[in-house]
């Protein structure tokens, strides 16, 4: 499953489902530069999904989304808008190449394993909440079998008694200073305030621990195409859950054992419903590369079966029924984004009914140079302060001026404009191409400070620019 995790609900402490459109606009606004129309008509429609929300329950199911599709060259954001959205958006979130899956019938995926596939990012979206819900229980219940281990080893081997009776009177509980005729507690005390302040990290302890890999058989068959079914759930508690002796250090075994805890805390069937009822009347399907399923009436020999993909994708765009091994999964209301490039099709060359499907268009535009300056520095994740970050793990500090940028932005420009426009995707060949030497050179060089000057740009790349066959395999 190629599929984009789905990150941190929050934004500066608001609950991201009620952001307003502007407000998802500025939270796209710090990692994508322009591209306006497009950033506000997927504002729009995660707006509209919180609007629905509101609505009586009859008038609720009369509206459908309106699904979007990106229209634009390479490279320009597409993909990157979508990323930012799963993040931003606390609903399932699910991105497909609509070019991976191939007709009912044939081997491959069939359309339908995306509605699985974004019911399992439900369930580990809301398990993950859940979870969250219960961490400060699971922890106290982790601490304490991991202190059974610990007060037995301890007793074995006993060279801390001295210390422990030494302390025993500093320590300071809820009930008071703990009485000193209590000794089997107080040295459990002691033992879990040194736990808790890290003390035992290092040390090795034996815990017992499910293991977690079920066997998982795939199974075939006409209707659903391949699916992969989990053995261990599949048959419940039929067989008795595979338990492990595992010999790990406290630290490790603490993480574990939460986990561990954690899941036993959450109730499943709960997860289930709300997964299910989150996935249809909040998931979000983004479908990239739509255009490479265009094309009508195998143009292009092999390619027979994209128009039945694209008749696949009609009813589960529109609206149907799609079971799951958690249940049946209507996809009235789930939201498609698409997106593509559509250079050599067009959105015209997908059959009609998939095109009314999709009756909002927005076109992504081609950056400028000043775009191309701007996305080197501007967002939280410029590449700029990758460079920087990366480098400064080998000691080394990199300080870029403003004209090194600006001949960065002005070489990816005409790199484009003279062979083959790539989008945002030159400045990366560019800067690895500008920071090769200093790449290499970094761990010899540390502790020093290396300014990037509009002189250095021109020197790492003068050679490669004036060859052109040069640059069509380099850069
Ligand atoms: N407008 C932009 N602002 C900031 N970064 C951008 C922008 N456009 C593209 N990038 C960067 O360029 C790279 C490629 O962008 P992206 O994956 O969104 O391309 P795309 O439009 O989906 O292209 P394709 O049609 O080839 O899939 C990403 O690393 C992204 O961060
Ligand atoms: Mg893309």
């Amino acid at each position: 499953m190629e599929a984009n995790k789905v990150a941190s609900p929050k934004f500066d402490g608001k609950d991201s489902y009620d952001l307003t459109p502007r407000e998802i606009v500025e939270a796209l606004d710090r990692y994508i530069i322009g591209q306006q129309a497009a950033k506000r008509a997927v504002a729009i429609a995660l707006r509209n999904r919180w609007r629905r929300q509101q609505l009586d329950e009859d008038l609720r199911d009369e509206v459908m989304p309106k699904n979007i599709i990106m229209i634009g060259p390479t490279g320009v954001g597409k993909t990157e808008i979508a990323r930012r959205i799963a993040k931003l958006a606390r609903a399932p979130f699910l991105k497909v190449e609509a070019s991976k899956f191939t007709e009912v019938g044939y081997v491959g995926r069939d359309v339908e394993s995306m509605v699985r596939d974004l019911v399992e990012l439900g369930i580990n979206l809301v398990k993950g909440e859940a979870e969250e819900r219960v961490e400060s229980r699971a922890r106290e219940i982790a601490e304490e079998r991991v202190l059974d281990q610990l007060e037995d080893k301890v007793s074995e081997r006993a060279p801390l008694d001295s210390r422990e009776t030494s302390r025993k009177t500093f320590i300071v509980s809820n009930e008071g200073i703990v009485q000193s005729d209590d000794a089997p507690r107080a040295k459990r005390d002691v033992l879990r305030m040194r736990l808790k302040a890290g003390e035992f990290d290092e040390e090795y302890v034996e815990i017992e621990i499910t293991d977690s890999h079920n066997p998982v058989i795939e199974i075939f068959s006409g209707q659903q195409g391949m699916e992969e079914m989990d053995l261990g759930n599949m048959l419940g508690n039929m067989f008795p859950k595979r338990r492990k002796r595992k010999r790990v250090k406290v630290k490790d075994a603490l993480t574990m054992l939460m986990k561990e805890e954690a899941s036993r805390l959450v109730d499943m069937d709960q997860i289930t419903q709300e997964a299910l009822h989150r996935t249809q009347q909040s998931g979000i399907i983004f479908l990239d590369e739509l255009d490479k399923i265009a094309g009508r009436e195998s143009k292009h020999g092999p390619d027979v079966s994209r128009e039945g993909v694209q008749r696949d994708l009609l009813p589960i765009v529109e609206g149907s029924s799609v079971s799951t091994k958690y249940g049946v999964v209507k996809t009235d209301h789930i939201l498609f984004i698409a997106a593509g490039a559509f250079h050599v099709s067009k959105p015209s060359d997908l059959i009609p009914e998939l095109q009314g499907r999709f009756p909002i268009r927005v076109e992504l535009e081609s950056l400028t140079q000043d775009d191309f300056q701007r996305i080197l520095t501007e967002p939280k994740n410029s590449l700029t302060r990758q460079y920087i970050a990366l480098l400064r793990t080998e000691g080394l500090d990199i300080a870029f001026d403003d004209e090194a940028i600006a001949m960065i932005a002005e070489m990816a420009f005409r790199v484009n404009e003279n062979l083959e426009n790539i989008g945002a995707r030159r400045l990366h060949t560019i800067m690895e191409k500008v920071f090769e030497t200093l790449s290499f050179d970094a761990p010899e060089l540390g502790g020093s400070a290396v300014g990037i000057t509009a002189d250095y740009v021109r020197e790492r790349l003068e050679g490669i620019l004036k060859d052109e066959d040069l640059s069509r395999y380099i850069l």
